[in-house]
């Protein structure tokens, strides 16, 4: 099933099932992403906006999303809190922006969804459209070393992958280089599930 339709059936219930991993877990998190992030700013994969409350003020903001239930949504909460955000529906894989249009580039949890054939071609666009001195963070899951919590997370991934597409272990990592990117930091953001990669173009 393509990522689209399982994002726009998804759309409706997405806040809801999310709300107490984006309450307890998510919400530090993404504040510390948008730390230092400076000038244009693309959120990629922008959902139903849940990055909104974080943007830096100084920011001017463009969000890109497949989905159009998902964009439906994003546009109800920029109207809700009043988020100065330009939305539009397109695909990270064909963006329409020429090179070099953005400062600051984020993705939250994009790249997990991505099949594995298409993590190289979505980081080759975000380099394209990066200004050679701007900076990428993206925020992914990553599978535990411990084995408790790697026991509970391959219990959810069924799940995950049927309601979202998504996968814990993407390694993202991996196709950094051959993408022209270079890995500047890799943190931990919450425990060693939530990892920030901190990118730019090489
Ligand atoms: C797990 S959600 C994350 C949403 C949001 N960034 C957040 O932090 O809550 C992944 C989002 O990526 C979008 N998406 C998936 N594939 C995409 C693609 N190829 N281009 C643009 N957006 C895509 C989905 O529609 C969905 O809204």
């Amino acid at each position: 099933m393509s990522k689209q339709i399982i994002y726009d059936r998804i759309a409706r219930l997405y806040d809801i099932l999310d709300l107490p991993f984006e309450h307890f877990r998510y919400r530090p998190v993404r504040m510390e992403m948008f730390d230092g992030l400076t000038g244009d700013l693309l959120d990629a994969g922008v959902g139903t906006g849940r990055n909104f409350a974080y943007y830096p003020k100084d920011c001017t903001v463009t969000g890109i999303d497949l989905s159009p239930s998902m964009l439906g949504r994003a546009r109800s909460r920029k109207a809700r809190l009043g988020t100065a955000v330009e939305l539009f529906e397109m695909n990270v894989l064909e963006m329409d922006f020429p090179d070099d249009s953005f400062d600051s580039i984020v993705s939250t949890f994009l790249f997990c969804v991505l099949d594995n054939q298409h993590q190289q071609a979505a980081l080759e666009q975000l380099r394209r459209v990066c200004r050679p001195d701007g900076t990428i963070h993206i925020l992914e899951y990553a599978i535990s070393k411990n084995p408790w919590r790697a026991f509970i997370m391959k219990l959810w991934a069924p799940w995950v992958r049927y309601a979202y597409g998504a996968e814990f272990d993407r390694n993202t990592e991996q196709y950094l280089d051959v993408a022209g990117l270079e890995l500047v930091e890799k943190q931990f953001l919450y425990k060693d599930i939530i990892k920030l990669l901190t990118v730019r173009p090489a």
